[in-house]
């Protein structure tokens, strides 16, 4: 059965976002009712995407019932704000996880978080094996070093449209 009284955050910078998002997202789903994909957006950050191109990209590729936002600063004071606006009984982060290398950057981050929020909880959770590979910064690389290659990247078909349109 669904958990309906909580809300989960999946947190990202979405630049762009591509299937092992999707297919993490997909995971988020299949628990919980209440799900808003949040792109964070960092001002001393230099993204491919725009914020709007980031949204709209985000908003033809996430099946209707996720909520899609942003926001600006700390994740925990998002975190605050979601919780206040729909009074869940629990609020939490979800990140995907691919290898040991991101399992202790988000350890890192969790626990300097949960040091400013005790009250947020975090779930990790593996993508498929077959897109354990997938990283929006290598999209991002071989998009621009050889546009041919955009139709093979382990992105949605609007994400492809978009990147030829930046490359291609
Ligand atoms: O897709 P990414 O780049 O791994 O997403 C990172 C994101 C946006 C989740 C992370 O950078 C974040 O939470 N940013 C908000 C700023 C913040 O809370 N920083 C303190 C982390 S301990």
């Amino acid at each position: 059965m669904k958990n309906n009284k909580t809300v989960v955050i999946y947190p990202g910078s979405f630049d762009p976002i591509t299937n092992g998002h999707l297919d993490v997202l997909e995971r988020i789903i299949g628990t919980y009712d209440k799900v808003i994909c949040a792109i964070g957006e960092n001002s001393d950050k230099n993204y491919l995407f725009s914020l709007d191109n980031r949204l709209d990209m985000m908003h033809h590729t996430v099946p209707k019932n996720v909520r899609v936002n942003s926001f600006k600063g700390l994740l925990i004071d998002y975190a605050k704000t979601v919780k206040r606006e729909t009074r869940p009984d629990k609020v939490l982060i979800a990140r995907g996880i691919r290898m040991n290398s991101d399992f202790e950057e988000e350890l890192k981050m969790t626990l300097n978080n949960r040091k400013l929020c005790p009250w947020l909880d975090y779930r990790y959770l593996p993508p498929s094996q077959g897109l354990i590979h997938v990283n929006s910064r290598f999209i991002k690389d071989i998009a621009k070093m050889n546009p041919k290659r955009i139709n093979q990247l382990d992105v949605p078909k609007y994400v492809k449209q978009k990147l030829k349109e930046k490359y291609g």
